[in-house]
């Protein structure tokens, strides 16, 4: 018996949003029946927010609260907001999935995926590896490119780990080698990336980026905010406004906040300074 926390069993025996949006303006679909498990899941949007969602799937207990909580996670946001949504996000909403279950998170965002590729192109899938996405496991129907993103979005290292995010190599096992191939590539590239020291223009395009999409949400919980101004050196010169402007005495608070965050995001020397 698997160990399901409250909230899976109160989604399974309570599911939010089940049925169809018959003018649905995006629609999704992950998983097959002929693989065990389906989701489709329909968006009705309002401009760019999402102001209803709903689902049919077929699926276990996992499947469905997984669906459930994911309609009641992107029901209010905008698509933008929504695309940053993770398989690993979904779990945690769930308080949890057993490790074995972990599929269920990745067919909820698999879905929420196709329905935003509609909306975006195919732009969403920008950082996937550059190959056809063929197919890795014929038995659940498992491209490629889905197993490198479960292996990216959750750290996964290990075949089995991989089997429990996505069902691949769950039957016959023939794929079992070629995931273990993905995921030595997966691991030899990001230690190459690592290796790779960035030149002074990707450096300041990272920092942009983790302060723009990381840091000044945060601050912005609070009233404050926080502008990038320029790097000199290893010295990050930022500039706190809003409610974080009058924050004199946790202003090292904040200082320390942001470099750590930069640190572990781009690179360990940066310094943050206040100007
Ligand atoms: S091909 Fe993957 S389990 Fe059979």
């Amino acid at each position: 018996m698997w160990d399901y926390s409250e909230k899976v069993l109160d989604h399974y025996r309570n599911p939010r949003n089940v049925g169809k949006i018959d003018d649905a303006d995006l629609i999704g679909e992950a998983g097959s029946l002929a693989c065990g498990d389906s989701l489709k899941l329909y968006l009705k949007l309002d401009g760019e927010k999402i102001v209803d969602a709903k689902f049919q799937t077929f699926g276990c207990g996992s499947a469905v609260a997984s669906s459930s909580i994911l309609t009641e996670m992107i029901i209010g946001k905008t698509l933008d907001e929504a695309k940053k949504i993770t398989n690993k996000d979904i779990a945690e909403e769930l308080g949890g999935l057993p490790q074995e279950k972990m599929h269920c998170s990745v067919m909820g965002h698999e879905a929420l995926e196709d329905a935003l590729k509609k909306y975006y192109g195919e732009e969403i899938e920008e950082n996937l590896p550059e190959t056809a996405d063929k197919i890795v496991c014929t038995c659940f129907n498992v491209t490629e490119n889905q197993i490198w993103e479960a292996i990216k979005v959750n750290n996964l290292r290990t075949v089995e780990e991989v089997t429990n995010y996505t069902k691949a190599g769950g039957a016959c096992g023939r794929c079992k080698g070629t995931i273990q191939d993905i995921i030595d590539t997966y691991y030899k590239a990001e230690h190459k990336k690592e290796e790779a020291p960035l030149t002074v223009t990707q450096k300041i395009l990272k920092i942009s980026k983790v302060i723009e999409q990381q840091i000044s949400p945060e601050l912005q919980k609070d009233g404050g905010d926080i502008e990038f101004i320029d790097l000199e050196g290893n010295k990050v010169k930022v500039r706190l406004t809003g409610m974080c402007q009058g924050c004199k005495n946790s202003r090292m608070t904040i200082k320390t906040f942001v470099e750590s965050i930069l640190r572990d995001k781009v690179d360990k020397n940066l310094e943050v300074e206040q100007v």
